[in-house]
C-alpha cells in the first residue's frame, strides 16, 4: 500500500520537476542579487520627498546594470558587480545569468501575464557605438540603441516619450518632462505590466469607493471585489496584513503588505527587509478572504541615477571618472540619466476557477482585506524567488472626494 503511494508520489515529483524549467546556478545567483537590489533601491527611493507612488522592477534595473558592465572597463565595470553583490561571479556568467533570468521571468506566453519591456540606450549625437557592444547588449539585454540630439532638448524629450508610448502600446505616454544633464548617455526602461490573476474577479463586481490617501484626503476609485481562498497573515504586533495573490499558473504572486488602518507607509517601510518578508511569507495561511482591490492603473517614472549612486554606482554616472569605452571605443562617455518607467494595470482579468468554493462551509466567515488605503506590494517569482516588481500605491488616480482639516 505505502509502496503504491510512494510510486505515485515519485511520479508526481517527476512530473512537477519536468515542468519546472530550473534556472542555471548563475541565473539563480543573479535572481538572488535582484532581491537585495529590490530592498536597497526601495529604501533609497522611499527617502525621496514628495514621492508618492513607487514602482520599480529590480530584475530590469539589474539588466540595466548589466548593460553598464558590458560597456564599462576597470573600476567603472567593477562597481556594477559591487552594487549587484556579485563580485565573485565571472563576467561571462554575469551576463548569461542576467539574460537567462530576464527572459525566463518576462516570458509572457509561458506566464500568461502581459509584461512589455523596452530598454534603450541613447547616446549623444557624437557617439558611435561599437558593433561588439551593440550585438552583445542586444543579445543579453534586448537593448536597442539610438542617438539623441540634446541640443534640441524639446525634441529629445519628445522622442523619448514617443518611444515609451510606442513600446507600451500607449500605456505610458510620458516618462519625463525634462532632461537635466544633456551631455551624457541616457538609459531608459519603459514597461507595461498587467497581472492576469490565477483566479479572476467578476467584471461586474466593481463599484466606486473611497480610497483614503490620508486621513483627510480621499479620492474616488473603482474597486473590484470577490471572495476566495488566499494565503494571508495578520501581523498583530506590527498591525498589518499580508496577502498573497497568485498570478496565472501560479508562476508568480502579487504580495500586498497593508497597515490595518490608513497611515503614512514609513512605519511599514522601516520594517521592510528581505528577512522580514521571508518571515511574513512563512506565516501565510490559506484563509477565506473577502477581498477588495482598487481597479486602477498607475504610471510611474523614476530617475534612478541618484539612487544607483547611493548604492555605490558612482563612476558610470560621473563625467570625470566614467570609463564606458567599450560602448564607443573611447573614453569620454558617461551616463547622465537613468529613466525607469512603468505602467501597471490592476484589472479583473484572470483564469476561471472552481466556483463551488462559494458554497463551502469554510467560506462562511471570510476575513476582510479591504485595500482602501496606501499599501506596499511586490510581484515575486515563484520559481526563481526574484522580485519582478516592488512598489507602493499611495495616491491612485481618481476624483477628490473630501479634503478636510
Ligand atoms: C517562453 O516559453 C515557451 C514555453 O511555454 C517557450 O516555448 C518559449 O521558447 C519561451 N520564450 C522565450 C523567449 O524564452
Ligand atoms: C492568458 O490566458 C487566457 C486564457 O487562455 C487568454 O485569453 C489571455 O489572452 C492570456 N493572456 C496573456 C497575456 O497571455
Ligand atoms: C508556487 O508553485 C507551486 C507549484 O505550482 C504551487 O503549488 C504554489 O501554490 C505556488 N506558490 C505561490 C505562492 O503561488
Amino acid at each position: 500500500m505505502w509502496l503504491t503511494k510512494l510510486v505515485a508520489f515519485s511520479l508526481l515529483v517527476a512530473v512537477a520537476t519536468a515542468e519546472q524549467k530550473k534556472l542555471s546556478p548563475h541565473a539563480s545567483t543573479l535572481a538572488d542579487s535582484s532581491v537585495r537590489l529590490a530592498f536597497d533601491l526601495y529604501h533609497s527611493m522611499a527617502k525621496e520627498k514628495d514621492l508618492d507612488n513607487l514602482l520599480i522592477s529590480p530584475v530590469v534595473v539589474s539588466s540595466s546594470l548589466g548593460l553598464l558592465h558590458l560597456g564599462g572597463q576597470s573600476s567603472t565595470a567593477a562597481q556594477v558587480k559591487k552594487v549587484l553583490h556579485v563580485d565573485k561571479v565571472s563576467d561571462e556568467q554575469l551576463h548569461a545569468g542576467l539574460s537567462e533570468l530576464l527572459s525566463e521571468v518576462s516570458n509572457s506566453s509561458a506566464r500568461n501575464v502581459t509584461w512589455k519591456i523596452g530598454s534603450r540606450l541613447y547616446g549623444p549625437s557624437a557617439v558611435t557605438f561599437t558593433d561588439a557592444f551593440v550585438q552583445s547588449s542586444k543579445k543579453h539585454y534586448n537593448c536597442e540603441h539610438a542617438k539623441i540630439n540634446m541640443k534640441d532638448k524639446q525634441g529629445a524629450v519628445k522622442a523619448l516619450n514617443e518611444w515609451a508610448a510606442h513600446t507600451t502600446d500607449g500605456k505610458l505616454p510620458e516618462i519625463t518632462k525634462d532632461v537635466e544633464e544633456t551631455d551624457g548617455a541616457i538609459i531608459a526602461n519603459a514597461m507595461f505590466f498587467k497581472p492576469h490573476w490565477d483566479e479572476k474577479f467578476h467584471h461586474q463586481m466593481v463599484d466606486n469607493r473611497a480610497f483614503l490617501v490620508s486621513r483627510s484626503f480621499t479620492v474616488s476609485v473603482p474597486m473590484m471585489h470577490r471572495t476566495g481562498f488566499y494565503r494571508f497573515h495578520e501581523d498583530k504586533e506590527n498591525k498589518l496584513y499580508v496577502l498573497n495573490m497568485p498570478l496565472a499558473h501560479k508562476k508568480s504572486s502579487m504580495i500586498f503588505i497593508m497597515p490595518f488602518h490608513v497611515e503614512p507607509l514609513e512605519r511599514l517601510e522601516k520594517l521592510l527587509s528581505r528577512k522580514q518578508l521571508d518571515t511574513w511569507i512563512s506565516k501565510l495561511e490559506e484563509t477565506a478572504i473577502a477581498l477588495s482591490l482598487p481597479k486602477v492603473g498607475m504610471e510611474v517614472s523614476h530617475k534612478l541615477q541618484k539612487h544607483l549612486g547611493e548604492l555605490g554606482l558612482t563612476e558610470a554616472l560621473d563625467k570625470s571618472k566614467a570609463d564606458l569605452s567599450k560602448v564607443s571605443g573611447k573614453k569620454g562617455l558617461y551616463v547622465s540619466n537613468v529613466f525607469h518607467a512603468s505602467a501597471l494595470e490592476w484589472d479583473t482579468d484572470g483564469n476561471p476557477f472552481d466556483t463551488s468554493i462559494f458554497g463551502s462551509e469554510k467560506m462562511k466567515n471570510p476575513r476582510l482585506f479591504y485595500a482602501d488605503h496606501p499599501f506596499i506590494f511586490l510581484v515575486k517569482d515563484n520559481e526563481s524567488d526574484s522580485i519582478l516588481f516592488i512598489g507602493r500605491l499611495v495616491r491612485p488616480k481618481g476624483e477628490k472626494m473630501r479634503d478636510e482639516l
